[in-house]
């Protein structure tokens, strides 16, 4: 039936096995290769905030902040470690991933998703030997504003590439690998800034940000011996090499079904001539571009990465010495690996929602007890001098259980996600959507958190906790389960929803029209 039915929706109903095929060791290689693009992104995260309380990169470049810090004798903890520029430096890079993610989506259209993978390595690793080379502040911020394009390539392009090349009923396996290796990465580079700010002569900074060379080496390396997705080659006009190369990643001969629904998937993308208007202007699109906007803004708000980039700093605030600060942040880098395995079992068993609603209410819990202990300790004026051991290991032990409900929730299903509901014709534009929000909100939340904690203190927590409440309520009531739905028929996910479905059937619509009209002259 595939590429011919009249409906999109419900072609074949939820048979797992509509699709024959077994997991076969290329595609896992494969997969595996790619999900290494999540490294670069992960390195990055966990490098910066290390770097930066490092006296001799401080000194170097940001004198004055090293002097006001060397200064500061006062006892409020909130405000202790507020200084903009140095911000700035750490998110600059997420602002150029932002505007990098839109030329990515032209480059993964029409090139292919290998070709913007392997751009961004290279890109990236550029950025990272200028950054360890840097005797001036302007290559540090060249150096980080490469890094950017090179991540807003990565991110844009990898998790597509996942989606599109695995098993459907191994998606959410195969594509949560992504996180896992963005977790890898900040654990990593938490490690090596843990010894590297030990090392005499203060050159521990060049180290930190060089090696970030080495994960854009493996990418460029993988990227070379990957071979393009079916569907992207598909969407290329190259329809034989899509068929040889299924069956070679589903082991079978009989690849009709899969490779019609991409063929259908594509004839209706040739109605689509400009997927940036259309997804902005067509009601039909609605479901996907409110997700592809909803889902990086909530998990943003989360406040995840007010732990990964400043979890160091906020152990210090809470009373531990700098050695015992680092290591924290070491156990939590370990908790958040841990954790992402668990939706790689279970993302494609559970489902997407129960893990959505689970990781919500798991964070709702710790960060107001988060809250409740820095708020019963601190006050509101932030004078404390002294804190109980006990205290800070509580607190360590709720960060460690939130950073958990995030690490198999919002963490990699706000990857997984918006990456397998886009049809074809908008999956390229739609994904930079979902990157450049993404980017946005870790810029704001990066920027803002210390000042946002000088003035709101303990209540930032509770600030975030009410994001997560909001986030929780929307997947409840919002969100369609995505598990074992080939990825060609996913439209049928929003015309089968109780509220989405109003967007899928607007006659007046002009794509809904072209599309339908399409499939009758094809019956
Ligand atoms: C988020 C990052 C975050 C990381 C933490 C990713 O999914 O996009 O912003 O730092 O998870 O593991």
């Amino acid at each position: 039936m595939g590429g011919v039915g009249f409906a999109v929706s419900g072609r074949r109903g939820d048979d797992p096995t509509q699709y024959p095929g077994k997991l076969t060791w290329y595609v896992v290689m494969t997969l595996m290769a790619a999900a290494m693009g999540g490294l670069i992104f992960g390195y990055d995260i966990g490098i910066s905030g290390g770097v930066t309380s490092m006296a001799p990169f401080l000194e170097k470049f940001f004198p004055s902040v090293y002097h006001n810090q060397m200064d500061d004798t006062s006892t409020n903890q909130y405000c202790k470690f507020d200084s903009q520029i140095l911000t700035l430096f750490t998110s600059s890079l997420y602002l150029a991933a932002l505007v990098a993610s839109f030329f990515a989506s032209t480059m993964t259209k029409k090139f292919g998703r290998r070709k913007s993978m392997m751009f961004g390595g290279l890109i990236f690793l550029v950025g990272a030997i200028i950054n360890a080379a840097a005797v001036h502040i302007s290559m540090l911020i060249i150096g980080r504003v490469l890094l950017g394009i090179g991540v807003g390539f990565a991110n844009q392009s990898v998790p597509l590439y996942l989606s599109e090349m695995s098993p459907y009923n191994y998606r959410g396996t195969f594509n949560v690998c992504f996180q896992l290796m963005i977790t890898i990465g900040i654990l990593v580079a938490n490690l090596f800034n843990y010894f590297f700010a030990k090392i005499e002569g203060g050159w521990g900074w060049r180290l930190s940000l060089g090696l970030a060379g080495v994960p854009a080496i493996i990418i460029i390396i993988s990227s070379f011996f990957l071979s393009d997705t079916p569907n992207s080659l598909v969407d290329r006009g190259r329809e034989e090499e899509a068929k040889t190369l299924l069956k070679r990643i589903r082991g079978v001969e009989n690849i009709d079904a899969e490779f019609n629904d991409i063929l259908a998937a594509r004839n209706d993308a040739r109605l689509v001539q400009n997927p940036w208007q259309n997804i902005f202007k067509s009601r039909c699109y609605r479901p996907q571009l409110v997700m592809s906007i909803l889902i990086p803004f909530f998990q943003q708000l989360t406040g995840i990465n007010v732990i990964m980039f400043y979890a160091p700093v906020l152990f210090k605030t809470i009373g531990f010495g700098s050695d015992a600060s680092l290591m924290s942040a070491v156990i939590t880098g370990v908790i958040n690996v841990l954790a992402t395995c668990v939706s790689i079992g279970f993302a494609d068993r559970w489902g997407r929602r129960t893990l959505f609603l689970e990781g919500g209410v798991q964070m709702l819990i710790f960060q107001i007890a988060v809250a409740a202990l820095i708020g019963a300790k601190f006050g509101v004026t932030g004078d404390v001098t002294e804190l109980p051991k006990w205290f800070a290991i509580v607190v360590v032990i709720c960060i460690c259980f939130y950073v958990a409900g995030f690490a198999w929730s919002w963490g990699p299903l706000g990857w997984l996600y918006p990456s397998e509901i886009f049809s074809l014709e908008i999956r390229s534009a739609g994904q930079s959507v979902n990157v450049a929000v993404n980017m946005f909100f870790t810029f704001l939340v990066a920027q803002v958190f210390l000042g946002m904690l000088c003035t709101m203190k303990f209540g930032l927590f509770i600030f975030f906790a009410f994001f997560v409440v909001l986030m929780t309520l929307f997947c409840y009531f919002f969100m369609p389960e995505t598990k074992n739905i080939p990825i060609e028929e996913m439209t049928r996910v929003w015309r089968d929803h109780w509220f989405w479905k109003r967007f899928m059937n607007d006659p007046n619509d002009p794509v809904n029209g072209a599309i339908k009209m399409n499939k009758i002259e094809q019956v």
